[in-house]
């Protein structure tokens, strides 16, 4: 597989990494709208983007917002007036200060099972997204302590499929072989470790078609899954971020210092 390593950036504080991040997102969906005519941006939920979102919605970045389909990595599954509700805190953050045009806002559904929710989103992604070329332009991830990202947890059954595939079980079929049109997209998670318990999560085959991949993280506590993620062999079903490595989009990685502190490889 062609992989890419990742760009990391690294940064004094979480202001100076939102200010950072805020900066990417408008240059990428200015390329997007300029190439072709709408930004696919995939938000991610936590609490890391929410200073990137505020900014994003304060200052003037040139983004024609009403040129962006706002899709999302993952959702809990709880009212979208819950204050755990992903979709509640990015309308809060960005959405509700922004001329987002609602036919281009896209929630996943939560007044239902996950597995129903998981499918209506199925369907709505391939809606959104060009068959010719099923590509978000950007898709925005934080990644837990336990290396977890979107509600892709350690031992996700998701993960089993990112082994490379000279290691698949006997009879399973090469993720090479499989089309678009075979491939999940989205699905449930009924048991994640980390409350709420039931979610909705994109695939890491959908966040690998992603053109550009921005990982945001944090704070002291998330160390020792950065190392993992960035120098370690780790398997996926570890530490499930290093599930994310696109065969051709750009992955790239925004600490903060107190994130990166046990990186050796870091560009200091
Ligand atoms: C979620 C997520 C999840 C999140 C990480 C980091 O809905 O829980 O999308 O993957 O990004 O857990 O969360 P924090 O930014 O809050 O540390």
């Amino acid at each position: 597989m062609n992989r890419r390593a990742p760009e990391i950036w690294i940064g004094d504080d979480p202001a100076t990494l939102a200010r950072e991040g805020a900066r990417r997102v408008a240059e990428a969906a200015r390329r997007a709208i300029a190439a072709r005519g709408r930004f696919v941006f995939v938000l991610s939920g936590g609490n890391t983007p929410r200073r990137l979102y505020r900014l994003l919605a304060a200052e003037e970045h040139g983004i024609d917002w009403r040129r962006v389909e706002f899709l999302f990595s993952d959702e809990r599954m709880v009212p979208y007036d819950d204050p755990e509700s992903n979709y509640r805190m990015v309308r809060e953050t960005l959405l509700d200060h922004i001329p987002a045009a609602p036919e281009h806002t896209h929630p996943i559904p939560t007044d239902c099972s996950p597995a129903e929710a998981a499918a209506a989103y199925e369907a709505e992604l391939r809606r959104v997204l060009d068959p010719k070329e099923p590509r978000p332009d950007l898709v925005l991830l934080g990644m837990g302590a336990d290396g977890h990202t979107a509600s892709i947890f350690p031992g996700s059954p998701l993960l089993e499929e990112c082994r490379d595939e000279e290691t698949l079980p006997e009879g399973r079929p090469p993720r090479s072989s499989r089309s678009y049109r075979e491939e999940r997209l989205c699905v449930p998670v009924e048991d994640a470790p980390k409350p709420p318990h039931k979610r909705v999560t994109l695939t890491p085959y959908l966040i690998n078609q992603g053109r550009q991949i921005l990982v945001l993280v944090t704070g002291e506590d998330k160390v020792a899954a950065v190392s993992a993620a960035l120098e370690s062999d780790a398997e996926p079903s570890e530490i499930p971020i290093r599930a994310i490595a696109p065969e051709s989009g750009v992955v790239s990685w925004l600490l903060d210092r107190k994130a990166a502190r046990a990186l050796t490889n870091a560009p200091w």
